[in-house]
C-alpha cells in the first residue's frame, strides 16, 4: 500500500515515480480513499518537476482504469474516427467536421465536454439548438453512430471518473496549464471513448492554454505518444488561436455559423481549418484514400448538399430542430464602430472571450446558466482595411446595459495601425 505524502514529497524532489505508484494514487483517489488535499499537492509537484513520458503514460492508464470503456470500432465492425481541440474562442470546427465526415461514409462518435470560462464547450452550443438531446446512453450513442453516421454526446459519468475528479480540482489549485497533466486528461477520455483514429486540434495563441508554438509542439507529442502507446493514429493539428476562429462567438450564433459551413458559406479561417481537418480524418478513416482524395471528397459533400443533408439526420437523430429559424435570437444587437480608419493589427481572442462571457455565453461557475442566444460577430478580423465609423462588431445581448459593456470590451479587442498584416493560414504546424 502506498503512502500518499510519500509520493507527494518524492515528487516534489524530482523523483520518478513507478507506474503502480501513480496507478495506486489516482485510483484510491477516485474510490475517495485519499483526500483531495494530497491529490493537490501532488498536482502542485508535478506541475513544478513534470512528469517523464512514462509517468505520463501511467497517469493516463489510471484515469482509464478508473472507469468504463468502450470499443465503438468493435461494436460497430468499422473504424470510427474521432477529432478533439483543446478549446478555444469560436471553435465551432467539430460541429462542421463531424456531419462532413459522415456524409463521405466513415463513423464519427464524439464525446465533447461543455465551456468553462472565456473557452466554449461543444455541448452548450448543441444545446442552442431546441430539443437537441446531449446526454444519451452508451447504447444510444453506439447505435446512432451505427444508423446516423454520427453522434455528439455529453461525456457519460462512467467514462474516466478519475478525470472528472482531478479537472475540477485542478482548476482550483492552479494547476491547469501543465503539459502532462493535460495530455493525459485529454488522452484519457479520448482513448477511453474508443475511436481508432483521432485527429487533435492543439490551439496556440492568445486565447488557448497553449500561448507559444513551442508549449503546442510539446502537447502535441506528449498526447501523440499516448495515443501511439494505446495502439491509435493520432494527428495533431497546431492552429492558430490568437484571435477568434470565424465570426461567431456565443452558442447559437455559432450553430448559424457552422450550418452555413457546412453549406460552403463559412468565414475562411474556418473553412480552411475544417477542410483540414476533414481531409486528415478521412485519411486515417478505412476508406483508404490519401489527404487530397479525403479533402476532394470532403469539399464534394458541401458541394453537393450531402454534408447539410448529414447535419440534418444527426440534429433531428438528437432530437433537435434542423430549421435554422428555430435557433434563439436575442433581442438586442449593439454594432461596435472602427474608431478610426487603418488595418486591423489584432483582435484579441481572450477579450472577445470574455466579452461573450460576461453577456451570459459562458460560465463563470459551474452552477451558472448560459443564454445561448447571446454572444459577438466580429466583422472585421486581423489584417482587414476598416474606414472610421464602419462596423467591426455586433454584440448580441439580452439587454442595452450589458449590451453597453460588451461593445466597450469588445471595442478595447481590436488594435489598429496602418502597416500592412501578412496574411497567416490558421494551421500553423502539423505534428504527426
Ligand atoms: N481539456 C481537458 O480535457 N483537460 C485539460 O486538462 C485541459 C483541457
Amino acid at each position: 500500500m502506498i503512502r500518499p505524502a510519500e509520493l507527494i514529497q518524492r515528487k516534489r524532489d524530482g523523483e520518478e515515480l513507478g507506474s503502480g505508484e501513480i496507478a495506486e494514487l489516482i485510483l484510491g483517489y477516485a474510490r475517495g480513499e485519499i483526500p483531495d488535499y494530497q491529490l493537490a499537492a501532488f498536482c502542485m509537484a508535478v506541475y513544478f518537476r513534470g512528469l517523464s513520458a512514462r509517468e505520463t503514460f501511467a497517469l493516463t492508464d489510471a484515469m482509464i482504469a478508473s472507469g468504463e470503456t468502450l470499443d465503438l470500432s468493435a461494436a460497430l465492425g468499422r473504424k470510427v474516427v474521432d477529432k478533439h481541440s483543446t478549446g478555444g474562442v469560436g471553435d465551432k470546427t467539430s460541429l462542421v467536421v463531424g456531419p462532413i465526415v459522415a456524409a463521405c461514409g466513415v463513423p464519427f462518435g464524439k464525446m465533447s465536454g461543455r465551456g468553462l470560462g472565456h473557452t466554449g464547450g461543444t455541448l452548450d452550443k448543441l444545446e442552442s439548438i431546441p430539443g437537441f438531446r446531449v446526454e444519451l446512453s452508451t447504447d444510444e450513442f453506439v447505435a446512432q453512430v451505427r444508423d446516423v453516421g454520427i453522434a455528439i454526446v455529453g461525456q457519460t459519468a462512467d467514462l474516466v471518473p478519475a478525470d472528472k475528479l482531478l479537472y475540477a480540482l485542478r482548476d482550483v489549485t492552479a494547476t491547469v496549464d501543465q503539459i502532462s497533466l493535460i495530455a493525459a486528461s485529454i488522452m484519457s477520455k479520448k482513448l477511453a471513448a474508443g475511436a481508432q483514429a483521432i485527429v487533435l486540434d492543439v490551439k496556440v495563441g492568445d486565447g488557448a492554454f497553449m500561448k507559444t508554438l513551442d508549449e503546442a509542439r510539446r502537447l502535441a507529442e506528449a498526447m501523440l505518444a499516448l495515443g501511439q502507446q494505446a495502439g491509435r493514429e493520432v494527428v495533431c493539428l497546431l492552429t492558430d488561436m490568437d484571435q477568434p476562429l470565424g465570426a461567431a462567438v456565443g452558442n447559437a450564433l455559432e450553430v448559424r455559423e457552422a450550418l452555413a459551413t457546412v453549406r460552403g458559406q463559412g468565414p475562411p479561417d474556418l473553412t480552411e481549418l475544417v477542410a483540414d481537418a476533414c481531409a486528415r480524418l478521412l485519411a486515417l478513416s478505412d476508406l483508404g484514400i490519401d489527404e487530397t482524395e479525403g479533402r476532394r471528397r470532403a469539399n464534394e459533400a458541401i458541394a453537393s448538399g450531402a454534408a447539410e443533408a448529414a447535419w440534418r439526420r444527426w440534429v433531428e437523430a438528437q432530437g433537435g430542430t434542423a430549421d435554422e429559424a428555430a435557433l434563439a435570437q436575442a433581442p438586442f444587437v449593439a454594432v461596435v464602430e472602427a474608431p478610426r480608419s487603418g488595418t486591423v493589427m489584432r483582435l484579441g481572442a481572450i477579450a472577445v472571450g470574455n466579452a461573450a462571457l460576461h453577456l451570459g455565453a459562458g460560465r463563470r461557475t459551474k452552477a451558472d446558466v448560459i443564454d445561448h442566444a447571446v454572444g459577438v460577430v466580429c466583422l472585421r478580423k486581423r489584417g482587414d482595411r476598416v474606414e472610421r465609423g464602419e462596423p467591426l462588431a455586433e454584440v448580441h445581448a439580452g439587454d442595452g446595459a450589458s449590451a453597453a459593456i460588451a461593445a466597450r470590451e469588445v471595442a478595447a479587442a481590436y488594435e489598429f495601425g496602418d502597416e500592412h498584416v501578412p496574411t497567416r493560414s490558421v494551421l500553423l504546424e502539423v505534428v504527426s
